[in-house]
């Protein structure tokens, strides 16, 4: 209890668990990007890795709540070092300053403010099936929660096709500075070892961003189509 305290409390601490959250958030998008390209092989593959996952039961239950427990943890930290950078510097940069950041890192409260706006729409839609319901009870030919159909079905419509991708979009900015920030801020930070982790993180985000939009625009451009 008081080392968790401790961890809380101090600046390092703090910063320490904002990266390890970070780096498991990552680590749960790489794998969820894996498992939702079965689209690509077709309905029984994704389906039945959909039926797999549910079957873990109680266990899948206990990986949502540790992965709500990491976001929780991450989102709070990121919300307290805003507001503590905001008390530090109560009047912002100059424009002659603020041009020197990149678009990623200013951006990078608006884009975690959409990133959450963005998990609570997609929990509703494809978990809980609130949004676009008409597709969310179908079952295919072996009795399984049809997840192909739904999916391909969503993005048919131009709307949900195009809200994802934009979604997506402010997901990969976030990353493509967040990442590299990770890693600074539990200490590896010099000119060599920053350069490198810019590129891992604009390389991480790019492949999320092109993997993840794949899925809408093949579905919307009839690439992908319903089983
Ligand atoms: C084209 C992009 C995406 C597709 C097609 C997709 C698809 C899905 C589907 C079908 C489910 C429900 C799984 C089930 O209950 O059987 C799901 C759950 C989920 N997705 Fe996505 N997803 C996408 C992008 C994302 C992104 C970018 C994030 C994170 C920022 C995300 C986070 C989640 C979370 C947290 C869950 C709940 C996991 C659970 O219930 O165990 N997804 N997704």
């Amino acid at each position: 209890m008081l080392l968790l305290k401790k961890i809380f409390t101090s600046s390092v601490g703090r910063k320490s668990l904002m990266a390890i959250t970070g780096l498991a958030l990552i680590g749960f998008l790489l794998g969820h990007l894996a498992g939702n390209l079965l689209i690509f092989k077709g309905q029984d593959a994704m389906n039945s890795y959909a039926e797999n996952l549910q079957s873990l039961g109680a266990l899948l239950w206990v990986v949502r709540g540790g992965l709500l427990t990491i976001f929780a943890i991450h989102v709070g930290l990121g919300l307290l070092l805003t507001l503590e950078n905001k008390r530090a510097r109560p009047v912002a940069y100059q424009y002659s300053s603020t041009i020197q950041a990149s678009l990623a890192s200013r951006s990078m409260y608006i884009t975690g403010i959409l990133i959450l706006a963005f998990i609570i729409m997609h929990l509703a839609h494809f978990t809980l099936g609130l949004v676009q319901p008409e597709f969310y009870h179908n079952v295919d030919a072996d009795g399984r929660h049809d997840v192909y159909n739904m999916v391909v079905l969503g993005f048919q419509n131009p709307l949900f096709a195009g809200a994802y991708i934009f979604f997506i979009a402010s997901l990969a900015l976030h990353l493509s500075h967040g990442l590299p920030s990770l890693f600074q801020s539990i200490g590896w930070n010099s000119p060599r070892f920053n350069d490198i982790f810019h590129r891992v993180g604009v390389t991480v985000a790019l492949l999320l961003l092109i993997g993840y939009s794949s899925i809408p625009l093949a579905c919307w451009l009839g690439y992908v189509r319903v089983h």
